[in-house]
């Protein structure tokens, strides 16, 4: 198991070896994990610096492959410089791919893994994380933040499209299935995963993002370990940290958490890092912070832009024994060992690599991948008269606000950190419409507000895409007024950093009446609709099912929008079951006052043309 590479005692002496070389600042510099835009090749070179990302939407140049191979090659050959003052310990480079390589122009974006929990298919999960960690190599870069484990339990959280599901026993199935497809043979065509957010980060109450999770520990393991248990004994090699509390306890500070269980209990041989900026809210003070975070178990540290102070205050706190240098080592010598195991020590220049640039990426072949993932993701709610499958030859007016819009059927973390909107961004994909017009060739796109241009001498039947705009974390919660999402952070200025909502209510008539007026514009005038549902979540839908013939729940389902008219023109059936349940108007009782209500749909429903 490629977990068992990390105890190979051939990787444990070369790790040993190279750490009773490395100086406290070559050790440190091996700790931190900073942004691109914040740090130069040079800067890797003199620091030692272990680790560059890009936050979600950070790209280099044209955002094309060749760039990001460009700019990858220019680090790495930095951090390989060996002479008198360093040694060469190659960088690793790290995303979000968190479903396709998703910031990169061109790329494969598949449907976020809520859609995929639906599709509950273990063997196209493995075709989708083969397909990424190829189009993630294609860039030079070789880790990733993926996959997320989360176990969303309630949604209203903003990051509930990025769960499989609300069931552990659902997350835990595909969790060691991706470890294995994405990591691969651990080199030539497999990426690094990093899996987040250890631990509890989708059980917060009331949903709330980076908020606190109240349960027992029996609870927190039964729910939120299991699938880190599982993708760790797959062999994952690193585990972000977070940003939610346990008990009011941060898990950025938890000693307990990040090491008693997770590195003395499971014996996991990886690092563990923290998240963006995370370890500030330990403390008021940052340099507190430092050492509450590295004793607590953090091994390589993501800080954003003041990377300088990190490595000053953690230099500070070796020399003056408040961290031990036993704990340095122990840090240091993980992230060797990941590398080593890696084989990144062995691996030519990014620009003289195998996959580098290669033409695979975005291709038809990667993008059928990602297309029958769309078609297995879809579930169907409704089908009143057996409305679907409409025949190819039907004139069908298509209409909404999601119909054509390839950024709003990414979703968040999409190009940029909270998605897009329109078509230009999300390249070589298609829309839903367009999906459509390929198959349908008496369909029209409605080229007015709320379909009111629907006319039934004319339209034979609607589609009406619904749904919701792109968000990301906080930003995409659902509750009332601006709680505090994260305290006053040191290195944050202090600010209070509140993020705006996505909105107060799960009622989607609320959130965007224009679904419902486009519906009924429709439906008033006797033709009968097909409502298509973009979201990143399940939402009260009560009225606008009320008002449909049939309804797809089609979640976010990425640049390959033809793989909903697959499904709606019967050249295959539905799929898709829920991964989670679907609420009816109970849910939407102020945060504190959810009554247990029973779902409109339990978790598992899904009709099919046959029932
Ligand atoms: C974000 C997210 C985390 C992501 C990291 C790097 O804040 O919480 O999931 O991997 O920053 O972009």
């Amino acid at each position: 198991m490629p977990g068992s590479v990390l105890q190979d005692p051939a990787i444990r002496q070369k790790a040993e070896a190279l750490l009773a070389r490395m100086s406290l600042e070559q050790k440190i510099g091996q700790m931190t994990l900073t942004e691109r835009l914040s740090v130069t090749p040079a800067d890797v070179r003199d620091f030692h610096l272990g680790g560059v990302l890009s936050g979600s939407g950070s790209c280099p140049g044209s955002n094309r492959p060749e760039d990001w191979v460009a700019m990858n090659d220019a680090y790495w050959t930095a951090s390989m410089t060996e002479d008198e003052k360093r040694l060469a310990i190659p960088l690793l480079y790290g995303v979000d791919a968190i479903h396709g390589h998703n910031n990169v122009r061109g790329a494969t974006i598949f449907p976020h893994n809520i859609g995929l929990g639906a599709a509950y298919d273990h063997d196209l999960l493995k075709r989708v994380a083969s397909v990424t960690a190829r189009e993630i190599l294609a860039t030079g870069v070789d880790w990733t933040f993926a996959p997320n484990l989360s176990v969303a339990r309630d949604i209203h959280w903003g990051r509930t499209y990025e769960s499989y599901s609300e069931d552990t026993g659902i997350v835990t199935s595909y969790a060691g299935e991706f470890i294995q497809a994405l990591q691969a043979d651990l080199g030539t065509d497999g990426v690094v995963a990093c899996i987040k957010h250890w631990v509890g980060d989708g059980g917060t109450t009331n949903g709330i993002d980076q908020g606190d999770v109240a349960l027992s520990i029996d609870e927190l393991e039964t729910v939120h370990m299991r699938p880190y248990r599982q993708a760790i004994d797959a062999g994952a090699l690193t585990i972000m940290a977070s940003f939610s509390s346990w008990n009011g306890d941060k898990c950025h500070g938890h000693k307990f958490l990040l090491t008693d269980i997770l590195k003395t209990q499971w014996g996991f041989g990886g690092f563990v890092i923290s998240d963006w900026d995370g370890i500030d809210y330990l403390s008021e003070d940052y340099h507190d912070a430092v050492a509450l975070a590295v004793n607590a178990g953090i091994d390589m540290f993501m800080v954003s832009e003041n990377w300088k102070d990190f490595i000053a205050h953690l230099k500070r706190h070796v020399q003056r024994g408040s961290v031990s240098k036993k704990r340095i080592d122990d840090a240091v010598s993980r992230i060797l060992k990941v590398k080593l195991a890696y084989g990144l020590f062995d691996k030519p220049r990014p620009l003289e690599r195998a996959w580098s640039n290669h033409a695979s990426f975005g291709s038809s072949e990667h993008r059928s991948v990602a297309r029958e993932a769309v078609r297995k993701s879809l579930v169907l709610l409704k089908n009143e008269k057996s409305l679907l499958p409409l025949a190819k030859n039907a004139r069908v007016l298509v209409a909404g606000k999601n119909a054509n819009n390839l950024g709003h059927q990414c979703g968040g973390f999409s190009i940029v950190w909270q998605g897009t909107c329109g078509n230009e961004m999300v390249e070589g994909g298609t829309s839903v419409w367009e999906g459509i017009r390929q198959v349908a060739a008496n369909a029209s796109l409605s080229q007015e507000d709320y379909g009111a241009d629907a006319d039934p001498a004319q339209h034979d039947a609607a589609i009406v895409v619904i749904g919701e705009h792109p968000y990301a974390e906080g930003l995409g919660d659902v509750r009332e007024g601006n709680h505090l999402i994260v305290e006053a952070g040191s290195q944050i200025k202090g600010s209070i950093n509140v993020l705006r909502p996505y909105g107060k209510t799960l009622e989607l008539a609320s959130l965007h009446p224009e679904d419902l007026r486009t519906i009924r514009t429709i439906t008033e005038k006797g033709i009968l609709a097909v409502v298509v549902m973009i979201s990143g979540r399940p939402l009260v839908v009560d009225r606008e099912l009320e008002a449909s013939s049939a309804f797809v729940a089609a979640w976010l389902p990425g640049s390959e929008g033809h793989g909903i008219a697959d499904v709606l023109f019967g050249d295959f059936d539905f799929h898709g079951k829920l991964s989670f349940s679907w609420p009816g108007n109970g849910v939407n009782a102020p945060a504190g006052h959810r009554k247990s209500h029973a779902p409109l749909f339990p978790r598992g429903y899904g009709m099919t043309y046959l029932n």
